[in-house]
């Protein structure tokens, strides 16, 4: 049987929570919630992950990196590159030759910038002409679906319809190509859930249309300074929560 290749996040709890190993490819995976929780920090961290050898159980590929935010920040990469590295290294005990070197982790991560809708929208179509010129990619990571589509967004119909193709487009291409796609997307209130008109809640961005197309769905949130993960959804595991970390190194239990 063909073995299936994860990306682990180095959180293990947060591995466990969807689905054992990390992060499924072939498929969309979701991460909901509010400024600073972390989501740009889990992008680059499995941007960094995803480069793990197949000889130390990772996918050994490539990362593109569409930042619609202006959130990449390369002295963080170079941060949790080198939090990665050292944990290879120490969990390879010196047997091994260096697994991966941090020019050589940089240069496997593709980073595009889309300053706005459109750009984004150009972006998903030349993406199955990129992969077919880069077949060692194995994850995309959108930071964040939501932004391009919160400003100055009049026709709500338009809206909808672009959101749909997009999820459409992704899913596609992530069954296709065989290759992760990490959707990370912001909160909206809701006023008026459950029949009383006055309570306000915390819904991920973008509507229900749009988060119905995605079948693996997980809400970052903070309490007090501790940070937890919640499965809202998923192909294969139950809905649970679990709390991670944020390091200097990157994410971690
Ligand atoms: P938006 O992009 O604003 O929606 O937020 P986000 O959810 O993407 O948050 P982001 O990933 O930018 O996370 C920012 C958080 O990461 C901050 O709250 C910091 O606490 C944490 N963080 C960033 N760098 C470091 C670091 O070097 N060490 C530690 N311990 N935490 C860090």
């Amino acid at each position: 049987q063909k073995q299936k290749f994860m990306i682990t996040t180095f959180c293990h709890g947060l591995d466990m929570l969807i689905g054992g190993r990390g992060i499924a490819l072939g498929q969309i995976t979701e991460f909901c919630g509010v400024p600073g929780v972390g989501k740009t920090q889990l992008g680059i961290q499995l941007s960094v992950n995803v480069q793990i050898p197949r000889s130390m159980s990772g996918a050994e590929g490539e990362a593109i990196y569409i930042d619609t935010e202006g959130s990449f920040i390369v002295q963080r990469v170079v941060e949790i590159a080198n939090g990665t590295i050292e944990k290879l290294n120490e969990s390879s005990d010196g047997k091994n030759d260096l697994p991966l070197d941090l020019e050589t982790v940089l240069s496997r991560i593709h980073y595009f910038r889309a300053h706005d809708y459109i750009e984004l929208l150009a972006l998903i179509k030349i993406m199955d002409q990129f992969l077919k010129e880069h077949r060692t990619v194995k994850l995309i990571v959108i930071d964040s679906i939501a932004f391009p589509f919160r400003q100055n967004f009049s026709d709500m119909m338009l809206r909808t319809r672009l959101l749909n193709m997009i999820a459409q487009d992704l899913a596609i291409i992530a069954e296709s190509f065989e290759i992760a796609v990490v959707l990370l997307n912001q909160m909206t209130t809701r006023f008026g859930n459950s029949g009383n008109s006055d309570k306000v809640t915390l819904v991920p961005a973008l509507g229900d249309s749009f988060n119905n197309k995605c079948p693996n769905q997980i809400i970052l949130y903070w309490r007090e300074d501790m940070r937890f993960a919640h499965l809202v959804k998923s192909a294969s595991s139950q809905e649970a929560t679990v709390q991670y970390q944020i390091t200097t190194s990157g994410i971690r239990d």
